[in-house]
C-alpha cells in the first residue's frame, strides 16, 4: 500500500510539476543590416539603418537583380554580401538558473558567427549544415539578453548555382537540465529486424552529465503509434560521471508493426525520457518508421523486401521567388507537386536541406537521397573558387558527422550522398577521402549505404574512387554507355543514376519547327521549347527507357525537378533555369506530364501539347504530341479522326502527330487500353481574356505569423476556359493582416521586384502569389484586377 502511495506522487511530480525540456522558437523581431557598417557587438546601440525581420531571411532574393552582379549566371545575378541579424529581446528567465541553454540554428548561408550579450561562442562556415551552441555561461539571467549572428557571403563566386544569404532557416533555444540528452541526433532510432508479427527496435541514446556531481538515472521509452496509443515500452538504468557523455542502446520488441512505405507512411513516435532523483530531467520525442531497405545488385531497390524503382528528381534548396527563405508549407505543396508526378524520391542537391524537408518527406511518403557536398579539396569549377573547399581541412568531418546524427532517424532517408561531381574522382585521393568518409558514415549509422554522384566514371573506376563507396552513383550514365559494360567488369556493383536527364523547357512555350536533336534547342526569344527534342543519349525518354529496362539500376534521379535560380544557360536577363519539369511557381511544364505517364501508376494519364491558341498560324504544320499511359490513342481536330497512335509502333514513349496544320477549334483525344476506352482530353482554342480567376490551396489559415496560402492567378475567356497564352497585366490588391511574401509567373526573364502588386503579368497563363499570415486573426482580401478583364477576388479567414 505504501509503494503504491509513493509511486502515485513520483508519476504526478513527472507530469505536472517539471518542464523538463523547452524550446522557444526565435524567429521573429530580429534586427537586420546589410552591409554591416560597424562592429558594434556588445553595444545595444544601433549604428546605422537597421530593419526589423522575421526568419526564415534570405537577404540575396530581397535585393535587385543586377545585371552587373558578380554572380551572374551563376547565381542569377543576385548578390551576396555581409551581415548582421541581432535579436535584442532574448529574455532568460530567472527560473532557468541552473538549467543548460542551448541554441540551435538550421542552417545560416555562410561564414557565420554567433555572439551572445557581445561575446563571440562560435562560427560555422558551412552554409547548409544545422549548428547550435552551448551558450549558457554567457547568459545575464532575470534579463533581456542580446543574440547576434554576423553573416559573410561575399567572397563570390562560391557556389554554382544561387545560394541565398543570412539566417534562411529557423532558430531556437533549447532549454534541458544538465543531465539530459545530447544535442542534434542524440536518440538514434533503428529497426534491424523486421517481420509482419514483430520489430526490433534498436535505441541508442547519447546522454551528457553536466552536473556538478556523478548521476545514477533511468532511461524510460516509450514507443506510441499514430494514434497516440503506447504499443511498446522500455526501461535502462545507467550511470554518468562528472561531465561524462555516453551512449546506453537498448531494444525493443514491438508487434504487428505497421511499415513505412510510399503509400501508407506509417510513423511512430519514441519518447525518450531522463529520470533521475524521481524527478524527469530530460524527454525527447523521436519520430521514426519501420521499414526494410536494400540495395542488389542484380535488383536494383527494394523497400520492404519488394523490389521497386526509384523514380527520383533532383533539387536545389530554393523555391524561386522566395529564395531560400522557404516556410514549411511551401515545402509542403512542393513534395506534393512531386508527388503527383508519380515521383517517389528527391536527391537533396548538393547540401543538406531544411530538417523539416525531411519530416515532410517522413510524412508524405517519399525517399530521399541525403547529399552534402559537391566539393571536396579543390573546387569542381574554376569558375567558382570561393566554395567549400575553402574550409574543407578544418570543418568536413564535423560537418558529415552534425549531418548524419541530424538525420539518421528519418525512414525517408534511403541512402547518403557525400558529394557530386567531384574533382578527385581523377586522382588517387579521391579513392582515400571516400573511404574514410564512407567510414564515418557507417559508423555513426550502420543502417544505410553510401553513395557520390560521379560524371566521369572511367576515372572514378580508374582511380577506385567508385569501389570505395557501396553504390556507385552515375551522373547521366547511359551517355557514355558505361552501365552494361561496368556491370561485366564489377558484376558485384549497385548501381543508382545520381543524375539523369538533362532538358531544358519554358513551361508553355514552344518553337516551330520542332529543334532537331537540339540539347538545349536555343531560341532568339531565350526560353526553351516545349517539344522535347532531345535524341541523345541523356534526353528524358532515353534515360529512363534505359533505367527501366536494366533490373540491377536502382533507379534515377533526373536533372531537376523543378526550375531554380542561378545556373543559366543564357546570359542577362535569364536567371532561372529551365532544366525544372515544373516551373520555379510550381506549375508543371509538359515533361511533367511525360514523367507522370510513366511514373504513375495509379491514375490514367493523357496529356496534350502544344495548347490550341496559334491564331496567325492557320495552315502551319503544327505537331501535337501525346504523353499517356494507354497504349493506343485516336486524335480528332474538329471531330475528324487524324488517325490512332500505338506505342506497338514506335519505340518512343510519346506519341505523334506530326503533320497536323493548324486550324482553330478543338482537339480530342481518346485513349485505349487493350482496345477499351479509358479516357478522353480535349485542348480548344480560347477566346479573348474575359475575367482573372484565383485558385487557392486552402482557405483558412492559423495565425501563427507562418501558415501559408498559395494563390494561384489565371484569365479565363467567356466559356470559362483558361487562355494558355494570355500575358495578360494584373494588380494585386490585398487587405487584411496577411504578409505578401512574392508574386512570380515562372518567366526566367523577369528581374523585377517579386514583391511589387501593380503592373504584374501573367507568364502563359498563369501567375503564382504567396501569401503568409501574422499573429492577428481576421479576414483577409485578395482582389486581382486589371485592364476591362473582369476583376476576380477570394476571401481568407486567418484563425
Ligand atoms: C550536372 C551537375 C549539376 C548541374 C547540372 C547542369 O552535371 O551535377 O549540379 O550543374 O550538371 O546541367
Amino acid at each position: 500500500m505504501k509503494r503504491m502511495l509513493l509511486i502515485t506522487i513520483v508519476l504526478l511530480n513527472l507530469n505536472d510539476v517539471f518542464a523538463s525540456r523547452e524550446i522557444i522558437d526565435l524567429n521573429e523581431n530580429w534586427y537586420f543590416q546589410s552591409p554591416y557598417q560597424v562592429w558594434s557587438e556588445g553595444v545595444r546601440q544601433r549604428w546605422g539603418k537597421f530593419t526589423n525581420v522575421d526568419l526564415p531571411h534570405d537577404f540575396s532574393i530581397a535585393q535587385a537583380f543586377d545585371k552587373n552582379c558578380v554572380t551572374g549566371t551563376s547565381g542569377g545575378y543576385l548578390p551576396g554580401g555581409t551581415a548582421i541579424y541581432r535579436k535584442e529581446d532574448v529574455f532568460i528567465p530567472e527560473t532557468w538558473k541552473g538549467k543548460r541553454i542551448y541554441v540551435e540554428f538550421d542552417g545560416v548561408y555562410q561564414n557565420s558567427e554567433v555572439f551572445v550579450n557581445g561575446v563571440r561562442v562560435g562560427k560555422r562556415p558551412n552554409g547548409w549544415i544545422s549548428f547550435g551552441y552551448d551558450i549558457t555561461r554567457w547568459l545575464d539571467f532575470g534579463k533581456t539578453n542580446m543574440l547576434s549572428v554576423k553573416v559573410d557571403n561575399s567572397l563570390h563566386l562560391n557556389c554554382r548555382w544561387y545560394s541565398g544569404s543570412g539566417i534562411y532557416r529557423p532558430v531556437r533555444l533549447v532549454v534541458t537540465d544538465p543531465l539530459h540528452i545530447s544535442h542534434n541526433g542524440g536518440v538514434f532510432v533503428s529497426t534491424p529486424e523486421i517481420s509482419a508479427e514483430k520489430t526490433i527496435v534498436k535505441i541508442a541514446s547519447s546522454i551528457i552529465n553536466e552536473e556538478e556531481v556523478q548521476k545514477k538515472f533511468t532511461i524510460q521509452y516509450e514507443i506510441a503509434d499514430a494514434q497516440g496509443k503506447i504499443v511498446a515500452r522500455g526501461e535502462t538504468k545507467a550511470r554518468l560521471k562528472i561531465g561524462e557523455e555516453k551512449i546506453f542502446s537498448q531494444e525493443i520488441g514491438l508487434s504487428n508493426p505497421l511499415l513505412w512505405d510510399l503509400d501508407t507512411p506509417n510513423l511512430y513516435v519514441l519518447k525518450t525520457k531522463v529520470l533521475s532523483d524521481n524527478q524527469l530531467a530530460d524527454e525527447k520525442s523521436t519520430s521514426f518508421g519501420i521499414r526494410s531497405i536494400r540495395f542488389d545488385a542484380d535488383k536494383g531497390f527494394c523497400l520492404n523486401d519488394k523490389n521497386i524503382k526509384i523514380k527520383g528528381v533532383c533539387i536545389h534548396n530554393d523555391a524561386g521567388m522566395l529564395g531560400v527563405a522557404v516556410p514549411y508549407g511551401v515545402l509542403e505543396r512542393r513534395i506534393k507537386i512531386l508527388k503527383d508526378m508519380g515521383c517517389n524520391a528527391i536527391r537533396t542537391s548538393h547540401n543538406p536541406f531544411d530538417p523539416e524537408f525531411y519530416a515532410i518527406c517522413d510524412r508524405s511518403g517519399m525517399l530521399v537521397m541525403n547529399e552534402i557536398f559537391d566539393e571536396w579539396t579543390v573546387p569542381t569549377t574554376s569558375r567558382v573558387p570561393y566554395g567549400s573547399n575553402l574550409f574543407w581541412n578544418e570543418w568536413h568531418e564535423r560537418d558529415l558527422r552534425d549531418f548524419i546524427r541530424r538525420d539518421r532517424n528519418h525512414p525517408s532517408v534511403v541512402i547518403w550522398s557525400i558529394g557530386n561531381e567531384l574533382t578527385e574522382q581523377f586522382f588517387p585521393e579521391g579513392k582515400d577521402i571516400a573511404e574514410r568518409l564512407v567510414k564515418i558514415c557507417h559508423q555513426l549509422d550502420p543502417t544505410r549505404l553510401v553513395t557520390t554522384g560521379n560524371n566521369a566514371m572511367p576515372e572514378a573506376n580508374r582511380t577506385g574512387m567508385a569501389n570505395a563507396v557501396d553504390v556507385a552513383g552515375y551522373n547521366y550514365g547511359p551517355q557514355f554507355e558505361l552501365y552494361e559494360k561496368d556491370r561485366l567488369k564489377y558484376p558485384k556493383r549497385k548501381f543508382i543514376a545520381t543524375e539523369s536527364t538533362r532538358g531544358n523547357s519554358t513551361r508553355g512555350y514552344y518553337s516551330f519547327p520542332i529543334p532537331e536533336d537540339g540539347l538545349l534547342k536555343r531560341t532568339p526569344d531565350m526560353y526553351y521549347s516545349s517539344y522535347d527534342g532531345i535524341t541523345r543519349k541523356y534526353g528524358m525518354e532515353h534515360e529512363w527507357k534505359v533505367t527501366k529496362e536494366l533490373d540491377y539500376i536502382s533507379g534515377m534521379f533526373i536533372w531537376t525537378g523543378f526550375d531554380y535560380i542561378g545556373e543559366t544557360d543564357y546570359p542577362w536577363p535569364s536567371k532561372y533555369c529551365n532544366f525544372g519539369a515544373i516551373d520555379a511557381c510550381g506549375f508543371p511544364k509538359d515533361a511533367f506530364w511525360f514523367y507522370k505517364s510513366q511514373w504513375d501508376e495509379k491514375n490514367d494519364v493523357l496529356h496534350l501539347l502544344p495548347h490550341w491558341n496559334w491564331q496567325g498560324r492557320e495552315g502551319e504544320v503544327t505537331p501535337v504530341w501525346c504523353y499517356t499511359n494507354c497504349d493506343e490513342v485516336e486524335l480528332f481536330l474538329n471531330g475528324k479522326s487524324l488517325g490512332k497512335r500505338s506505342f506497338s509502333n514506335t519505340p518512343k514513349l510519346r506519341l505523334e502527330w506530326n503533320d497536323v496544320q493548324y486550324e482553330k477549334g478543338e482537339l480530342r483525344a481518346v485513349g485505349y487500353r487493350k482496345g477499351i476506352w479509358i479516357i478522353e482530353k480535349k485542348v480548344e482554342t480560347t477566346r479573348e481574356p474575359y475575367g482573372f480567376k484565383i485558385e487557392t490551396d486552402k482557405s483558412v489559415l492559423q495565425n501563427d505569423n507562418r501558415d501559408v496560402v498559395h494563390l494561384t492567378i489565371s484569365v479565363v475567356d467567356k466559356n470559362g476556359l483558361p487562355v494558355p497564352n494570355a500575358n495578360t497585366q494584373f494588380n494585386v490588391k490585398l487587405s487584411g493582416n496577411a504578409k505578401l511574401l512574392g508574386i512570380d509567373n515562372g518567366d526566367p526573364l523577369f528581374v523585377g521586384d517579386f514583391k511589387q502588386q501593380d503592373n504584374r503579368n501573367l507568364f502563359n497563363g498563369l501567375a503564382l502569389a504567396i501569401l503568409q499570415s501574422t499573429r492577428k486573426q481576421g479576414v483577409v482580401e485578395v482582389e486581382v484586377s486589371g485592364g476591362n478583364i473582369r476583376t476576380a477576388s477570394v476571401k481568407l479567414q486567418v484563425e
